[in-house]
């Protein structure tokens, strides 16, 4: 990887070190270079060709962990996007022993990401278009986001919709979006929908890492507005098939 970039990399990570989650957990972050050593480059998954590096993290392996995890990642691949270097969740599908990483026996490396520079051959203009399928390939809105304890649907006007939208485009592990919203007021009740025998194969709660992932998106785009805003736990409504993860109140100005 170019020196400059992995500085870029290496510095994002630093700071995301000393960060917490909204359950005060907080990550190691790692980087790898990708270098043909004597043991080999550490592996092509799928579409992902010889990365120049990978960054990944470790965290207790408990839900709350988890989420933790999620948030402060999402929060990593967002900025490596703005820097325009290419990124991917991989949660199932690489070999944890590949990483030669430390870690206590109650932690886990939860996800790893190749970093690198995506195909060149992909135009500004292919870029936008992935955008626009993505977010077909998301959940329409009334199913996932809903208004007050009767569980409406959000108007088309609301306040908050650029915020959902926001939420809806996160991505989660094959697509599930178990995330679901209800907004009160000016608060959002996240809520996980679990997929029946979903990540059994996988010794950690990877529903839970796309929890954070959802409350990152929402987090992120609110700071971007320069919105304030607190976590809470109130258990408020109930959700038929759904467990109640936390809350976010906005600040009125
Ligand atoms: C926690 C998590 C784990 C993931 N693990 C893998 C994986 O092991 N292999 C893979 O190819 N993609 C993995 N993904 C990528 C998802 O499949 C992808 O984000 C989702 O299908 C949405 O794709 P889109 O954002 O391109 O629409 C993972 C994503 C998340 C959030």
């Amino acid at each position: 990887m170019r020196e400059k970039d992995k500085n870029k990399v290496v510095s994002i990570l630093n700071k995301a070190d000393k960060k917490s989650g909204p359950f005060n957990h907080s990550v190691k972050f790692f980087y790898v270079d990708n270098k043909e050593n004597q043991s080999g480059t550490i592996g092509t998954y799928g579409f992902i060709k010889n990365p120049p590096s990978f960054i990944g993290g470790v965290v207790e392996n408990t839900a709350k962990g988890m989420i933790d995890f999620g948030y402060l990642f999402e929060e990593i691949i967002l900025k490596l996007t703005e820097e325009n270097l290419g990124t991917c969740w991989l949660g199932g599908t690489f070999t944890r022993s590949d990483f030669d990483i430390e870690h206590k026996s109650e932690e886990i490396i939860a996800c790893v990401s190749p970093v690198g520079y995506e195909a060149s051959s992909m135009s500004l203009r292919e870029k936008v278009i992935r955008k626009v399928s993505n977010a077909n390939n998301r959940k329409p809105f009334d199913a996932l986001f809903f208004v007050g304890e009767k569980q409406k649907p959000v108007p088309k006007t609301h306040i908050y919709r650029k915020y959902l939208k926001a939420i809806q485009l996160a991505p989660s592990a094959s697509n599930k979006q178990p995330w679901r919203v209800i907004i009160e007021d000016s608060v959002f009740h996240f809520y996980l929908k679990r997929t029946k025998g979903y990540g059994s194969s996988v010794n950690m709660d990877i529903q839970a890492i796309d929890m954070g992932i959802a409350i990152n998106h929402l987090i992120f785009t609110l700071k971007e507005d320069e919105i304030t805003y607190q976590f809470s736990e109130k258990i408020p409504y109930s959700f038929d098939g759904a467990e109640y993860i936390l809350s976010v109140s906005v600040d009125g100005d």
